[in-house]
């Protein structure tokens, strides 16, 4: 387990970590339309160099997204995004949310684990979300990735 991380906000587009946010989204045309509205948070261990993102997308008054969250390579399994998944519950409750989502592919069995360890329930599904939206096939788990599964919690 990692001994330290520290959280902070990305202010500066220019410090963007593209990187990491493609570990979550294969797509940069994709990401860039929705981080025009996100708040972007890296964690940074002890070299300063971001190791793990998430991007809160504020959907209206009452929900805030998780839209992109993720650890590099070298620093996966070591409860990274887990306090990044908390660093995004108290931002939603700091911040007069009512929900928090977090949106995955079908195919994402180990995410699926982690948000609902999280306390985040499965409320909807978006059949053929990343038929539609992505131009390549996502294949992950031996599976096609087709289906979006939306899952809530209060913050
Ligand atoms: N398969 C199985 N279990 C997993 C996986 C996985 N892929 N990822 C995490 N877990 C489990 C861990 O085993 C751990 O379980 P435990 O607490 O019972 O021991 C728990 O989830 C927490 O793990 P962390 O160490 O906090 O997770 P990590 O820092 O490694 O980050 C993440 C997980 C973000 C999914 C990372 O693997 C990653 O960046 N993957 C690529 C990008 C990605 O898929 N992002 C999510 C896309 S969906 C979205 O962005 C909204």
């Amino acid at each position: 387990m990692l001994k330290k991380i520290e959280i902070s906000e990305v202010k500066n587009p220019q410090e963007m970590p593209y990187a990491l946010l493609l570990l979550a989204d294969p797509s940069k045309e994709v990401i860039d339309k929705y981080l025009k509205k996100c708040l972007v948070f890296t964690a940074c261990s002890k070299n300063k160099i971001p190791c793990g993102v998430v991007a809160l997308y504020p959907h209206n008054n009452k929900t805030i997204e998780i839209k992109n969250i993720a650890v590099a390579t070298d620093h996966q399994n070591q409860g990274i995004s887990s306090k990044l998944i908390d660093f995004s519950i108290q931002q939603a409750k700091k911040l007069g949310y009512e929900y928090i989502e977090i949106g995955t592919g079908n195919s994402s069995l180990g995410q699926l684990y982690l948000y609902q360890k999280h306390g985040f329930r499965i409320k909807r599904i978006l059949t053929d979300f990343f038929v539609l939206n992505y131009d390549e096939p996502i294949i992950e788990n031996g599976l096609v990735c087709k289906d979006m599964l939306i899952l809530v919690k209060k913050p």
